[in-house]
């Protein structure tokens, strides 16, 4: 049975976890399957959007396999956690594709990790989000102590890690954790919804704003800023520039085409 499975609507691709018996746990085969599933992504070049999320009704995924982390030697925890890591640079370099979380259940641990190397996350009302590892005697492994302060801030990143107390959707939505709490049944849909207005713009367009925002987080601001303007303009070298800006004088929809 696949690890991860995939799903393919136009542009719009749906990555889900399946392991919905162990609370979709992230063990080395799913990051393995997750990892090629990700890096095989790069080859398709129609694919506009990702969505990542949970099978089953409970869990996006409630953390990196316990069971398989509690006999591993000091080397092969830096193995997972590298392995983890990996994981999470492919979902940021994915640079022209945007990866949307959709957390339709727990996001502890390595699943909030991962949620945070998406782009943003939409989360159900049933979400739960947190860094329990210190319950574990451990620490965050895959990126938690650095995404999650740099989204959340450093005194609330150090506060969820330091207690391990998860957060409910409103009150990740209030800290900004995540982008919108949706109704439990409505999670995909809009999920999709928010994918294929996504899908529709221009590529290269969404390639930079990925690109820049990204880049520009660990550079000063004025290197930030001039990061942007010379990607904006890169793109009036660009087919898309063109028709977007023609379109909107002629009154009528852009065809946008990725050139
Ligand atoms: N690693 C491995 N297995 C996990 C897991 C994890 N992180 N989280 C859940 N599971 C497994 C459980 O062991 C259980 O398996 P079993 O049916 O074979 O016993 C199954 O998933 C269902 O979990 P269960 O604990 O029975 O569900 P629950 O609804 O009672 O509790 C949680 C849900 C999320 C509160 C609880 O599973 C939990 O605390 N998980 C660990 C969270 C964590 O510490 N994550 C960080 C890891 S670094």
């Amino acid at each position: 049975m696949s690890l991860v499975l995939k799903e393919k609507d136009g542009g719009v691709v749906t990555l889900t976890l399946n392991r919905p018996d162990k609370l979709n746990a992230l063990n080395a085969e799913l990051l393995k399957e997750l990892g090629m599933a990700l890096h095989g992504l790069v080859a398709e070049a129609d694919v506009r959007c990702v969505i990542l999320t949970g099978a089953g009704d409970k869990a996006f995924a409630a953390g990196a396999d316990i069971a398989a982390m509690s006999e591993m030697t000091p080397i092969q925890a830096k193995q997972f956690a590298d392995m983890g890591h990996r994981v999470g640079n492919s979902i940021e370099s994915l640079t022209t594709v945007p990866v949307i979380a959709a957390v339709n259940g727990f996001a502890l641990g390595g699943g909030c990790e991962l949620a945070l190397a998406c782009d943003f996350i939409y989360a159900s009302d049933k979400a739960k989000l947190g860094q329990p590892e210190v319950n574990l005697g451990v620490i965050p492994g895959f990126g938690g102590t650095q995404r999650l302060a740099r989204r959340v801030g450093a005194a609330r990143a150090r506060e969820l890690c330091m207690t391990g107390d998860m957060v409910n959707a409103e009150e990740a939505l209030r800290i900004g954790l995540v982008n919108a709490v949706v109704p439990h049944a409505e999670l995909l849909p809009r999920v999709r919804e928010t994918a294929k207005k996504i899908a529709s713009k221009g590529p290269l367009a969404i390639a930079a704003v990925k690109r820049v925002v990204a880049r520009g987080a660990d550079v000063p601001l004025q290197t930030a800023n001039e990061l942007e303007a010379t990607a904006f303009a890169a793109l009036f070298g660009t087919h898309d520039q063109r028709e977007g800006m023609r379109a909107f004088v002629e009154k009528r929809p852009a065809k946008f085409e990725g050139r």
